[in-house]
């Protein structure tokens, strides 16, 4: 191959973008000509890899975009540590079936039982999967509802809101709303009701919820909307957290124990 055509192969995928190409394509080439692999072959090795590639960085970008306080899977959940959660129902989570039904998920439990590694893990699956999601917290949501609000521009913000596929709302209940918020986040979820997927996580009973909202009638409203099409996972068991801290006590004693056994020594 002439060098002239060479480097318009090249010049032709970098306009092409086909980053991956350009990436294998000396070493490739080389090999593909030593080994008399057919022109067959060769197009099509280089497009399934460059097809590859190119769905792998859409997903990554997806990820990036969707705000996710940490990248933490299903895989790296130990679900031996809190037998209270029906694997089958994360399984069937898992499979998507409830984003293609527009349909809920509330994760509920004290602090450090998991809900937000499990809601992001979930999020990680949807984004995946080339659904648009995005993680907020609670309290950053009602604050960006609030600015939006005094700026006149609520109803916009509000439609941005409501126009992903999946929205994580994390740490409901952990600060408390006044009305004015409770009001904000039930246009919202008025708004995703059978139209969207919205994950939530909370702290709080459903029963307490109308403490979290500081209005009945508005916390009635929001649940009836959230739990008409919903998978609640209410975890009962310990924190995580608090799991790890013990550990680390119990293997800081150990060593310092040693320390002083070889002292003694
Ligand atoms: N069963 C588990 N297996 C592995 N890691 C876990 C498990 N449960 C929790 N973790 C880890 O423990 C930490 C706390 O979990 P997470 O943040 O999900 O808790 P949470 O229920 O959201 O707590 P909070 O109510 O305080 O926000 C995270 O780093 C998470 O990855
Ligand atoms: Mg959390």
């Amino acid at each position: 191959m002439s060098e002239l055509v060479y480097e318009r192969i090249k010049a032709n995928l970098l306009a092409l973008n086909m980053k991956n190409t350009l990436e294998i394509i000396d070493n490739y080439l080389e090999r593909a000509i030593a080994d008399k692999i057919n022109v067959v072959d060769v197009l099509d090795y280089i497009l399934v890899a460059e097809a590859g590639a190119k769905k792998n960085r859409a997903v990554e970008s997806q990820i990036q975009m969707s705000g996710f306080p940490f990248r933490k899977t299903f895989d790296m959940f130990d679900f031996n540590f809190q037998p209270s959660i029906d694997k089958t129902q994360i399984d069937e989570l898992c499979t998507m079936r409830f984003v293609e039904n527009r349909e809920n998920v509330v994760f509920l439990g004290t602090p450090g039982v998991g809900k937000t590694h499990l809601a992001v893990a979930l999020g990680i699956i949807a984004a995946q999967n080339r659904y648009s999601t995005y993680y907020i917290n609670c309290s950053a949501l009602i604050e960006q509802l609030n600015k939006a609000h005094f700026e006149n521009r609520l109803a916009d913000r509000l439609r941005h809101f409501a126009k992903y596929r999946v929205l994580i709302i994390d740490e409901i209940g952990y600060l408390p709303m006044d009305i004015n918020g409770a009001n904000m986040f039930f246009q919202l979820i008025a708004k995703r009701y059978e139209k969207n997927s919205t994950i939530l996580t909370s702290n709080k009973m459903f029963s307490q919820w109308n403490e979290v909202f500081s209005d009945l009638t508005i916390a009635s409203a929001i649940l009836d909307r959230i739990l008409h099409h919903c998978t609640v996972i209410s975890i009962k068991g310990d924190s995580f957290r608090l799991k790890e801290r013990k550990e680390f006590m119990k293997s800081k004693d150990k060593s310092s124990n040693t320390l002083f056994e070889q002292a003694k020594d």
